[in-house]
């Protein structure tokens, strides 16, 4: 009897310590980190697409001891620059509907600080609601338009976009500045998401083509050896530079260090804005071009149909009021 015992537990043996080898071995294992990166972060997808940086010493150096529990954490990223979104809007009856769709990119962008500035004389109660539950860091301002200048022809936003740029310089004008860039993204174009990665980059002043504008399928900067030599457009090609406001991003730095470049009314014409407002912060020579050499269309100056509200009710309105 003893013997039978004895023989069953010298063959079991090899088993039982195979199982707790393993057990131990899943123990060791990295445990997966607690708080979960951005979906889509792309500072570090511009830099070789590298989501995580390479361990410094490389692999079989030995420095490590075998039997660490933990990894090491990795080496800290640097600082990712801030983009600050400068958005002029106005109330419309497909301003709630604009918002959203900005904010639903805005969101997918790491390190994002969106500037909204309402054209109003007071924040409207809307755009507060919107924002509080946009999910977004967020700045909220507002300057009316003077009523002279809401007419057709004349150029929007000066007022608001100056009211962004003022925020700026104020909030960063008493500090070193961090690493920043500056896009006025109005509230009704379109943004790929890999626009926000290729302007992170900006060292300066940095440019791209924008699609559907000027009256062609796109504009953009000409190309040569790295450095913008010329447009392609279809209109006023004698603009210095000949680019719609969404074509272009300035690092927080110019901005600090220009303190009087802003949008001027006084002689600015609609589509001139952006050359008068570029010519006080840099030069043609001096664009980084951007999107592949200024190739690839990654912004689009898409405008919303005025919609037609032409049976809205005069009387026997609905029973409850519901914001559009
Ligand atoms: C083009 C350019 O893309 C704009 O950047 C430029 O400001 C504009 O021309 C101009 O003529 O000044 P466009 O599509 O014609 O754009 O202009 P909108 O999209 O109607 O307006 C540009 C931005 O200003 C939008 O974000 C809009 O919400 C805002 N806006 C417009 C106001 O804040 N107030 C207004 O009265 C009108
Ligand atoms: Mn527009």
């Amino acid at each position: 009897m003893k013997s039978v015992l004895f023989s069953r537990f010298f063959i079991l043996l090899p088993w039982i310590l195979i199982v707790i080898i393993m057990l131990d071995v899943d123990t060791r294992r990295p445990a997966p980190p607690l708080t979960s990166r951005p979906y889509f972060a792309p500072y570090s997808g511009g830099r070789g697409g590298a989501r995580f940086p390479l361990r410094r010493g490389g692999p079989g150096r030995g420095r490590e001891p075998r039997n660490e529990s933990w990894p090491r954490p990795p080496p800290p990223e640097p600082p990712l620059p801030t983009i600050y979104a400068i958005t002029p809007t106005y109330s419309r009856p497909v301003q709630k509907a604009e918002l959203t769709r900005l904010a639903n990119t805005f969101r997918q962008v790491a390190q994002l600080h969106w500037i909204l500035v309402e054209d109003a004389a007071a924040r409207s109660e809307l755009v507060s609601r919107f924002l509080a539950r946009a999910g977004l860091p967020s700045t909220h301002l507002h300057v009316p338009t003077p009523r002279r200048y809401k007419r057709p022809g004349l150029p929007r936003a000066t007022e608001q976009r100056n009211a962004g740029l003022a925020w700026l310089r104020q909030r960063h004008g008493h500090q070193r500045a961090q690493p920043g860039v500056l896009f006025f993204a109005d509230d009704d174009n379109t943004y790929s998401l890999e626009l926000f990665q290729e302007m992170r980059t900006t060292r300066k002043v940095s440019v791209w083509p924008v699609g559907l504008v000027g009256g062609r399928r796109y504009e953009r900067p000409l190309v040569e050896n790295g450095k913008v030599v010329g447009w392609y457009t279809g209109w006023r090609a004698d603009r210095p530079f000949a680019i719609d406001m969404a074509g272009f991003a300035v690092s927080l730095q110019v901005i600090l260090s220009n303190p009087k470049a802003v949008f001027k009314r006084r002689g600015s014409q609609p589509g001139m804005q952006e050359s008068d407002f570029l010519r006080q912060i840099t030069t043609v020579e001096e664009l980084e071009p951007k999107a592949n050499n200024c190739t690839k269309v990654l912004v689009w100056h898409t405008r919303t149909e005025k919609v037609n509200l032409a049976n809205e009710p005069k009387y026997h309105l609905d029973t409850v009021t519901i914001e559009v």
